[in-house]
């Protein structure tokens, strides 16, 4: 069980390794006995939850609108949300924060070109060629956060040490 209930939001670009963070994350707390976590992940919500958006602005703000919603619903019951979309706008990363309590931006950087070299289904190259279209920071926009809560740049550091970054953000904080 986790001392308070807390909102992780992982951002940043398509191949930043948002999720692979999110899963080792989501490990080392179950590792702790810290059991009560729910990821949120895009494939699962968009899946289920936002199938019928695309990535217009508005899909995209709609889209975190509805995350922020369960997230809400779930913090309230204690369990800790480590939730991985690429938000590319504030106003709605913002958003979420005023809808949450304990809310921690995670800005999960990687320069578009490692992000590129990560991307093993091609995303980008489609989005390049035209064949995808909105695709972030190609033909979409992405605003970086500026003032993250914590930054995770995982070009630099091994998945191990971002984990421990988080971790002991968590722990900093006193919230498990
Ligand atoms: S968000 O902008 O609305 O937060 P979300 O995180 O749910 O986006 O989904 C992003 C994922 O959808 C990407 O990692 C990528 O695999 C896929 N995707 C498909 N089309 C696009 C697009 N036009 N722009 C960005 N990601 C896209």
């Amino acid at each position: 069980m986790s001392k308070k209930w807390f909102v992780l939001r992982f951002t940043g670009l398509s191949w930043a390794w948002k999720t692979t963070l999110s899963n080792a994350v989501h490990k080392r707390l179950i590792e702790s006995w810290i059991t009560s976590i729910q990821q949120l992940d895009w494939d699962l919500v968009r899946e289920h939850i936002t199938k019928d958006l695309g990535f217009t602005k508005e899909d995209r703000e709609e889209n975190i609108r509805r995350i922020s919603f369960i997230a809400w619903l779930l913090s309230k019951h204690g369990v800790g949300v480590i939730a991985t979309f690429i938000s590319p706008y504030q106003k709605m990363r913002d958003y979420v924060r005023s809808q949450t309590t304990n809310f921690i931006e995670v800005f999960v950087n990687a320069p578009l070109a490692t992000c590129e070299s990560r991307d093993v289904k091609g995303l980008y190259a489609k989005a390049r060629s035209g064949e995808i279209k909105n695709f972030t920071w190609i033909s979409d926009p992405y605003e970086a956060p500026s003032n993250p809560d914590l930054e995770v740049r995982t070009d630099l550091l091994s998945i191990d040490e971002s984990v421990d970054l988080v971790i002991n953000y968590l722990k900093t904080n006193s919230l498990i």
